[in-house]
C-alpha cells in the first residue's frame, strides 16, 4: 500500500482528528472529520468564513493528530487551497451530511490538500514510523 493510502486509511479509521494551525505566534487547534483521497491527494474541507481558513491563508503550515486503539498519527504538512469544483462535489458525495451546510458554488466551501507531508505513526509498543507524501 502506498504511504498516502496508509495515512488516509488511518484517518478513515479514527473518523475524527485534531487540526492545528498557527495564528501569529499562537497555535490553534480544533476537531475535524472531513477527509477525501482524490487524484492521489488527501483533501480536507472547511468554510472560508472560519478562522481556521483565514489562518491557513496567512500560513499554510498545519499539523494533524489522530488517535485510535493505542496508535496515533501526526501529519506535519502544508494545506493548499484547491478551487477544483470536481473535488468539492466528490467531498459532498462522500460526506452527505455536509450538504445541508455547503454547496460547491456557495463561495464559502473550501477544500485543501496536504502538501509536503511528513506523517509519523506512533504507539506505546512499537518504534515510530515516518512516511512522506
Ligand atoms: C467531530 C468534529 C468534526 C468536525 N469536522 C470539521 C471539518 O471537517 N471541517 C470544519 O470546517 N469543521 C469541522 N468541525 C467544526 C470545527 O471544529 C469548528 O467549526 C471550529 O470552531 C473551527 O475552528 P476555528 O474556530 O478555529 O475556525 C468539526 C467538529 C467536530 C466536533
Amino acid at each position: 500500500m502506498e504511504n498516502i493510502e496508509r495515512v488516509y486509511n488511518f484517518l478513515e479509521e479514527t473518523k475524527e482528528y485534531y487540526l492545528a494551525t498557527i495564528e501569529g505566534d499562537q497555535p490553534r487547534v480544533r476537531p475535524f472529520g472531513t477527509a477525501l483521497l482524490y487524484d492521489g491527494r488527501i483533501y480536507i474541507q472547511t468554510g472560508k468564513v472560519k478562522n481556521v481558513s483565514r489562518q491557513l491563508a496567512a500560513n499554510p503550515k498545519a499539523e494533524i493528530c489522530a488517535y485510535k486503539d493505542g496508535r496515533w498519527l501526526r501529519i506535519a504538512c502544508k494545506l493548499v487551497n484547491d478551487e477544483n469544483r470536481d473535488v468539492k462535489v466528490a467531498m459532498l458525495e462522500k460526506m452527505p451530511s455536509l450538504k445541508g451546510m455547503y454547496d460547491p458554488d456557495d463561495g464559502n466551501m473550501q477544500v485543501l490538500y496536504m502538501k509536503d507531508a511528513t506523517a509519523t505513526f506512533s504507539s506505546f509498543t512499537e518504534a515510530p514510523e515516518t512516511v512522506t507524501f
